[in-house]
């Protein structure tokens, strides 16, 4: 039995994950598949692909986002939620709906360079400005702190001399899309031994 999995993109979602975990569920690489894209804006790159990939949007509101998750989540059949790109803390009755299943990425080797306003180009730029040799993307589940949460999986790559935050950013990139499939197999063949 295949998992059901959505993934919550950012408001100004490139997507990338996202795609990737479609494709990964496809291809038969985790015992897994994306059957819903949750969204907070229109519009983005993030919803573009997801309906070319053929995967159903929603769009959350602007009030009562836990409801609408929930009912959301009950409709598809939905066991899991990755967050990939999203910014806010979710609110505590989705965490608490979702332990252990509710997973995010982060790109860096937490618990470095987490926390608020660590995201997107700011934590390059602060790996970078650290002198640090190593840098790499972190899967972990999701609890009502920012980037707290047990690791599920790490991957590390070099920090080079040459480095901006735009090269290193593209390197941990790559990690993060063998790394979020990795996991997310992790996971959901734990979950199935457990009875
Ligand atoms: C990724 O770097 C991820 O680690 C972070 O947000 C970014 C989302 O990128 N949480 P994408 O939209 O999946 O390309």
């Amino acid at each position: 039995m295949r998992a059901r999995v959505a993934v919550l993109v950012g408001g100004k979602g490139r997507g990338s994950n996202m795609a990737n975990l479609v494709r990964a569920g496809r291809e038969g690489l985790m015992p897994a598949e994306v059957v819903l894209v949750l969204s907070p804006a229109e519009g983005t790159p993030a919803v573009d692909a997801a309906f070319e990939l053929g995967v159903p949007v929603r769009i959350l509101p602007k009030e009562d986002v836990s409801t609408f998750i929930l009912e959301n989540l009950y409709k598809f059949e939905v066991e899991w939620l990755c967050l990939a790109g999203y910014l806010q803390l979710l609110p505590p009755e989705v965490v608490h709906a979702l332990s252990g299943r509710l997973l995010n990425i982060h790109p860096a080797l937490l618990p470095k360079f987490g926390g608020k306003g660590m995201y997107g180009v700011h934590v390059h730029k602060a790996v970078l400005a650290a002198g640090e040799t190593e840098s790499g993307c972190t899967v972990h589940l999701v609890t009502e702190v920012y980037d707290e949460g047990e690791v599920v999986l790490q991957k590390r790559c070099p920090v080079l001399a040459a480095d901006t935050p735009e090269t290193l950013a593209a390197r941990v990139l790559a990690l993060e899309h063998e790394a979020y499939p990795e996991a997310l197999a992790l996971l959901v063949e734990r979950a199935a031994r457990v009875p």
